[in-house]
């Protein structure tokens, strides 16, 4: 069972749940003239954005992409896509759904290329804000819960590709590392 690789609960399932509410209502708000594109980076924000969606109520389209800077515990630098859009983004609004920013090199990567499509406003929202982790200077428009500098799993965020499907976010007990 995963849950007792697990030190500390951090965001529970109705926290994240109840902060989802509030930023679908806001969007519907601040998107009311030109409904969005969520783009959703692959994986770690699957269940972020299935949440988000549901209290959306304006018309959304959602789409994916697939980039990858980060192993095990380390980010790599180097920012790759895996996966990109399926759909055309000119002249949209898009709003990039992320699991959490970090360094904000993954981000900055992904604006500059959604812009590069010819998107017409590119935002980010964020399930976490790990603010003293920033390397490079870059604003999440939406944050559900700033975190605490640690690494954190579960609610599709990954150590190894292992805890995604946890329903909240925590810490692992230290002897879960394998490094
Ligand atoms: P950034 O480019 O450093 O901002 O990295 C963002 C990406 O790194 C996220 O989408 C995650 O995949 C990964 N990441 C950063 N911090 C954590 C963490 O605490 N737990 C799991 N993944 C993380």
């Amino acid at each position: 069972m995963l849950n007792k690789d697990i030190e500390k609960v951090f965001f529970s399932e109705e926290e994240i749940r109840n902060r989802c509410e509030d930023l679908g209502k806001q969007i519907d708000i601040d998107y009311a003239d030109q409904p969005p594109v969520l783009v959703g980076l692959l994986k770690g924000s699957v269940p972020f954005l299935a949440e988000l969606m549901k209290h959306i109520s304006i018309n959304i389209q959602i789409d994916f992409m697939d980039v990858t800077s980060y192993s095990g515990r380390r980010s790599v630098g180097d920012v790759k896509i895996i996966k990109d859009l399926d759909r055309s983004i000119i002249d949209e609004n898009v709003l990039i759904v992320e699991d959490i920013v970090d360094t904000g090199k993954t981000l900055s990567k992904v604006k500059e290329m959604l812009y590069s499509k010819g998107a017409k406003d590119v935002k980010i929202i964020t399930l976490l804000n790990k603010e003293e982790g920033r390397l490079v200077e870059i604003k999440s428009d939406y944050v559900a819960f700033e975190c605490p500098n640690e690494f954190v799993v579960g609610y599709g965020l990954d150590y190894n590709q292992d805890y995604r499907n946890l329903p909240y976010v925590g810490v692992l007990k230290e002897e879960c590392y394998k490094e």
